[in-house]
């Protein structure tokens, strides 16, 4: 009996020192679309995923939020809109979640660390060179770009110190021969890319610990050294299957993964240090690190610090699921960078979902239940002299599932996507041609063909349902639900063969499942959300920090602090801001005052109240007016904006009472 097949294949493991946005849901839906394929494929599939919880950064992070990194990671990764309740809300179907913090990943990295030091490949020695603190890489002099860190364009720090060394360059043939004469790195582009930057140029040996910062797995056998996080992240691909651990007892049957599903700027540590410290461990090799692009944003890449990441619970909320799935894939070719626009996601909804695939679904579904009472007679399937548009429409369908797996097989979804919506659209166009609505004016006559048109229309649409289901697999459930399809009419060899759709399923119009958005509302609503997401995040409350300077208590004294009460109040015209205050300041000679505060107070709402003024300011002319002082008034920030509050006295308290 043979036995079925397997496939592994892993995202990165994300870095938990921010929310994810945008960019990383990409890569994730990325490659559950693939998990999903596979399985429909029929192959025992291990997806991994999970989070890179150590490094300096992450203990900086911890520190300025005054937590522990444990703590400041688990809210990350647990948490509410964490990256676990992303993946569950994005319907990520990962197999396994690995936590670099979890206890059986460290143990085992202490292992592996300390075998690549018992076989000479790790030893001890100085670190001097540049670190780039975000992106956790150190770099040579030479590898720096005008100075900076090569990957993010940041600045580097000098470093020096005790640390532990990989001869990585003891492999850089062995390296250099993986990407140049095999397919274990694609797209080719990123192998001149690897080759020429970083190997020709000579690969220098790897920096593996650190002792400036505690961070990190410890290494057993010199304590003060932690493991760059580097190592400790990569071997979670195997660590998760429960290599030297144990955890799981995966590693035989899984290892090596059929493919690391990674970004551009991370091909570097998983085409060459990957490689390298899997040779030094005598393991065998992924067969396969696929480097996908970016999403940019007006052309550059997201980042917290610039401010421009796009909430991905934002669009998945307001758009659905699975809509947001499909765009990311159908839209951006996976081995390139692309510009993620809401106008492009809400084009893309409109014209694929709602026009092309919504209105196939919902006109045949329509038209099964107008003309038929939605279950089709027995015979309908064939048809004695089927016409061209009927054979063109049947043909174009069988070769769909063939020109799709290429596409898949070669890490295209975007491709494979292109050519299910050409079958749609070539459904679409078929029933134009064959005019249903005219077939139904006679159907005495016209009654059988009319029911082998709808049909075949339901064939078509299963096929592409059943290829669309690892882009989006709610609404292709719902699909098949309303089409009636059973069971065994959504499998992979049923999607290569014609006539499975029993005869006389029950055909029903359900839900609209992909609904025509208003441009211009979606974008307004989506920037009143992003307003609101970016409210949330400041801090709830801020005042200014207490002063460092001195005042001595003479200087405080010469300030004439007094009881004031208002005798009238009133806006200043032709200004939005100032008020004019009339004032009983206890001397029985009235006092005017002008305040700058007409957005937090009304003027008749302030007669009669009893304020704090300082009264012994130079007079000024304001708006051809005269103050004379100031009222007192308390200040700090909510959500971002100015609050101001005037300090109000009790009634009780006589007008130039002195305050002190
Ligand atoms: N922790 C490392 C990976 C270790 S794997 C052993 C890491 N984490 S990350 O959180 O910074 O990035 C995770 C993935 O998200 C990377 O593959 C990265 O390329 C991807 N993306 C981050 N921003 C992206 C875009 N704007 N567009 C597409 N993918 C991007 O790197």
């Amino acid at each position: 009996m043979n036995e079925t097949p397997k496939y592994y294949l892993t995202t990165p493991i994300y870095y938990p020192s921010d929310k994810l946005h945008i960019g990383h849901t990409y890569c994730t839906v990325a490659t559950d679309a693939l998990a999903r394929y596979r399985r429909l494929q029929g192959y025992d599939v291990m997806f991994l995923t999970g989070t890179d919880e150590h490094g300096q950064k992450i203990e900086d992070k911890a520190k300025e939020a005054g937590v522990t990194p444990k703590e400041f990671v688990d809210q990350i990764v647990e948490g509410a809109r964490g990256v676990k309740d992303l993946w569950k809300l994005m319907n990520i179907s990962n197999d396994r979640f690995i936590r670099t913090t979890d206890d059986y990943h460290v143990q085992s990295i202490q292992r592996i660390f300390k075998k690549m030091y018992e076989n000479g490949d790790i030893y001890k020695g100085t670190y001097k060179g540049k670190y780039c603190k975000p992106c956790e890489s150190f770099w040579t002099e030479s590898q720096l770009k005008d100075g900076k860190c090569p990957d993010c364009g940041r600045e580097v720090q000098d470093a020096e110190e005790e640390a532990y060394f990989f001869r990585l360059s003891k492999y850089a043939d062995r390296v250099q021969h993986l990407l140049e004469d095999t397919d274990f790195l694609e797209p080719r582009s990123r192998v001149n890319e690897m080759v020429n930057n970083f190997i020709k140029p000579g690969l220098e040996d790897l920096c593996v610990s650190r002792t400036s910062f505690t961070w990190g797995v410890p290494v057993d056998f010199d304590p003060g050294h932690v493991v760059y996080v580097w190592v400790d992240a990569l071997f979670n691909y195997t660590t998760a299957l429960g290599f030297l651990n144990g955890q799981y007892n995966d590693y035989d049957k899984y290892w090596p993964a059929d493919v690391h599903i990674v970004g551009k700027e991370i091909v570097r540590f998983h085409s060459i240090i990957w490689p390298a410290m899997l040779m030094s461990m005598g393991m065998p090799l992924p067969k396969k690190v696929f480097g996908h692009g970016w999403l940019l944003l007006d052309g550059g890449k997201m980042s917290k610090s610039k401010g421009n990441v796009v909430d991905p619970y934002i669009l998945a909320e307001h758009f659905g699921v699975d809509a947001l799935r499909f765009f990311l894939m159908r839209t951006f070719p996976f081995g390139s960078d692309g510009n993620f626009s809401n106008e492009l996601l809400i084009q893309t909804i409109n014209t694929d979902l709602a026009n092309d695939l919504g209105n196939l679904l919902s006109r045949t579904t329509a038209m099964v239940q107008k003309y038929f009472g939605g279950t089709l007679p027995a015979g309908c399937a064939a048809w004695a002299a089927p016409e061209a548009a009927d054979e063109d429409l049947k043909a174009q369908a069988a070769a769909l599932r063939g020109k799709y797996e290429e596409a898949m097989d070669a890490f295209a979804p975007h491709k494979a996507l292109e050519e299910v919506f050409k079958v749609i659209q070539r459904a679409n166009k078929y029933i134009d041609e064959t005019a249903p609505w005219a077939l139904a004016k006679d159907l005495e006559h016209n009654g059988a063909r009319l029911a082998h048109v709808l049909y075949n229309l339901l064939e078509a649409t299963r096929i592409c349902g059943i290829l669309l289901t690892p882009f989006m697999p709610e609404s292709m459930d719902k699909l098949f639900a309303q089409t009636g399809v059973p069971a065994g009419g959504r499998t992979w060899e049923s999607a290569a063969a014609w006539g499975v759709l029993p005869e006389t399923a029950a055909v029903t119009k359900g839900e609209n499942l992909f609904p025509r958005v208003d441009v211009e509302q979606a974008l307004q609503e989506l920037e009143q959300a992003a307003e609101e997401a970016k409210k949330a995040a400041l801090p709830a409350l801020e005042t200014e920090p207490l002063l460092e300077e001195k005042v001595d208590f003479d200087t405080f004294c010469k300030s004439d602090l007094r009881v004031v009460k208002v005798k009238d109040c009133q806006a200043v015209k032709k200004s939005n801001k100032l008020l004019k205050f009339t004032l009983d300041d206890g001397t029985g000679t009235d006092r005017q005052i002008l305040s700058g505060i007409a957005r937090y107070y009304k003027p008749e709402e302030l007669i009669g109240k009893t304020l704090a003024a300082i009264v012994n300011l130079p007079t000024r002319k304001m708006m051809g007016q005269e103050s004379q002082g100031m009222l007192l008034s308390a200040v700090h920030t909510e959500k971002g904006e100015e609050r101001l509050n005037l300090i109000m006295l009790d009634d009780q308290i006589p007008a130039g009472a002195k305050l002190c």
